[in-house]
C-alpha cells in the first residue's frame, strides 16, 4: 500500500462541516463530564450567560463586558470541541481508508517465478551499528542476499499450513531459468558510512553470510566479528585492518568497552546460534585489553559429519508426491535446509528417526521432541499424511546418498 491511499488530507471538507456540528452535540453535559477541564469553562459559560439575559431582560447598562466575556467562553468551549471532533473525523476517516485497502489490495501471482532482492534475510538485519563522533562515520554491517523463488505447479491452498504457493524445495537451477545476476549466496560487509554527505567512505571485502554487530571507540578502531569466526578491529578511518583474533566459533553480538583502573578493555560475546544442527558453539565472553596475555584453550574437535542411512525407498510415487505435498506445506518452513539461516533445524534426511514409523509418528504426532521446539501435528496430519512425508523424505536421503559427493552438507 502507498502512501497516498493512507493520508487523510488535513481540510477534507466533510469532515469539517461534521466537526462543526459535532461541536455543538458535544455541549451535551455528559459528553462534556468527560473532560474536566473543559466542563468547568462551559458550566462558567452558562452562568454568565444567565446573568447576561437577567441583566438584559432587566435593562441595566453597561452590558458591554459580560457580553464580551460570554463570547469567548463560549468560543472556547466550541473551539476545543472542534478541534477533538475533527481529530476524531481524521482518525475514523484513516481507519476507512486503511479498511479499504484491506479488502481492495491486490496480489499478484509472479508467473512461473521471481526474485528477490534483499533476499528474506534482509540488507542490514538485527547486528548493532556504531557512531564515532570523531569521523563522523557511521558503521554497520551490509549483506547482499537474494531469493529466488519458483511457483508451485500445483499449489492448493490448505488450513494452517504455510500457503505461499511456493515450490518446495526450491530447484536450484532456478537463478539460471530466471537468468538472474544477483548474489546467490549472501555476502556480508562492513561499511563506514557519512550520513551528513550521504555517501560509502569504505567497505571491506566479503566478511562471512552474516552481519556482525560493531563497536567504534575513541581511540580510532572498529571492532566487528563474523559469522565465519574472527574478531577484528579496523583502523576507523580507512577500514585498514589491524589486528583480529580467531575465536574458535561465529561472532555475530556487538561488542562492548568498559573502563576498570585506568585500564580500556573490550568485551564481546562470542557464539553462533545458526551453526548447522549437530554443531556445537564455543559460547564464550572474550575479554581483551592492550598487553593481555591469555590464551584460548586449544579448539574442539568438529563432531564427526552425519552419515546418511535411510531404509531403501519403496513407498509408491503417489505416496511419495502427496508426502512432498504435505513436506511444502507443514515442515519445509523448518527442515527445508537450503534455505538462508535454516541451519539450526534438523536435516530430516539424515535422522535416524527415518528408520521407525513409530519413531516419525512419536516425534510428529505425539510431541516426543516438543520441548525441543518440534511441536506436535496431531489434529493437523493423519498417521497416513505422516507417514507419506516420511517416505518422501526417505526418497530424498536415497537420492542425496547416491548423489556425488558434494550434494547434501
Ligand atoms: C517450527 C519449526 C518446525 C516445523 C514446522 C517442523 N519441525 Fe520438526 N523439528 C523442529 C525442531 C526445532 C526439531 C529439533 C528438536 C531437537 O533438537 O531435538 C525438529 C525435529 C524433528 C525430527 C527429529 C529429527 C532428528 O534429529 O532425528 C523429526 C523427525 C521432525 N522434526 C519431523 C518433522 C515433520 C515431519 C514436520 C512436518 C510435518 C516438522 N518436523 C515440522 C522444528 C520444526
Amino acid at each position: 500500500m502507498t502512501k497516498e491511499t493512507s493520508r487523510v488530507a488535513i481540510w477534507n471538507w466533510s469532515i469539517v462541516t461534521r466537526a462543526i456540528v459535532d461541536s455543538f452535540t458535544k455541549l451535551n453535559p455528559r459528553t462534556m463530564m468527560k473532560n474536566p477541564v473543559m466542563f468547568v469553562v462551559e458550566v462558567g459559560s452558562v452562568l454568565t450567560t444567565i446573568a447576561l439575559v437577567r441583566d438584559i431582560a432587566f435593562g441595566r447598562p453597561g452590558i458591554g463586558f459580560e457580553l464580551q466575556i460570554t463570547f469567548w467562553l463560549w468560543l472556547t468551549v466550541l473551539f476545543a470541541n472542534f478541534a477533538e471532533a475533527m481529530a476524531e473525523g481524521r482518525g475514523k476517516a484513516q481507519a476507512d481508508t486503511l479498511r479499504k485497502a484491506r479488502t481492495e489490495t491486490v496480489a499478484n501471482r509472479l508467473g512461473p517465478g521471481g526474485q528477490v532482492q534483499p533476499g528474506g534475510q534482509g540488507a542490514h538485519s538485527w547486528h548493532p551499528f556504531s557512531y564515532n563522533p570523531d569521523t563522523g562515520l557511521v558503521y554497520f554491517s551490509a549483506i547482499e542476499t537474494s531469493t529466488a523463488v519458483k511457483t508451485a505447479t500445483n499449489f492448493v491452498a490448505r488450513p494452517m499450513s504455510a500457503n505461499v504457493g511456493l515450490e518446495f524445495p526450491m530447484p536450484p537451477t532456478i537463478y539460471d531459468e530466471l537468468k538472474s545476476k544477483a548474489p546467490r549466496v549472501a555476502e556480508s560487509r562492513l561499511v563506514a558510512w557519512d550520513p551528513v554527505h550521504q555517501r560509502e567512505v569504505w567497505r571491506t571485502g566479503v566478511l562471512g553470510n552474516i552481519g556482525g554487530g560493531t563497536l567504534s571507540t575513541a581511540g580510532g578502531l572498529v571492532f566487528q566479528g563474523t559469522n565465519k569466526g574472527r574478531f577484528v578491529a579496523y583502523d576507523a578511518r580507512n577500514g585498514k585492518e589491524l589486528w583480529s583474533i580467531e575465536a574458535q566459533t561465529g561472532v555475530v553480538a556487538a561488542p562492548s568497552s568498559f573502563e576498570l583502573g585506568g585500564e580500556q578493555y573490550i568485551a564481546e560475546e562470542v557464539g553462533y546460534g545458526l551453526a548447522p544442527y549437530g554443531i556445537s558453539n564455543q559460547s564464550r565472553l572474550l575479554v581483551f585489553k592492550l598487553g593481555g596475555a591469555a590464551k584460548l584453550p586449544p579448539a574442539p574437535p568438529q563432531p564427526p559429519k552425519p552419515v546418511l542411512n535411510p531404509p531403501p525407498s519403496t513407498a509408491s510415487a503417489e505416496t511419495i508426491e502427496a508426502g512432498h505435498q504435505q513436506f511444502a506445506s507443514h515442515c519445509a518452513m523448518c527442515h527445508e535446509t537450503a534455505y538462508a539461516n535454516r541451519a539450526v533445524f534438523p536435516d530430516l534426511r539424515y535422522s535416524p528417526a527415518l528408520n521407525s514409523a513409530e519413531a516419525f509418528n512419536a516425534i510428529v504426532l505425539e510431541g516426543a521432541l516438543q520441548t525441543a521446539g518440534m511441536a506436535s501435528f496431531k489434529g493437523r496430519m493423519t498417521v497416513d499424511e505422516v507417514q507419506s512425508v516420511r517416505a518422501y523424505v526417505i526418497e530424498r536421503a536415497n537420492q542425496a546418498k547416491s548423489a556425488p559427493p558434494t550434494a547434501g552438507r
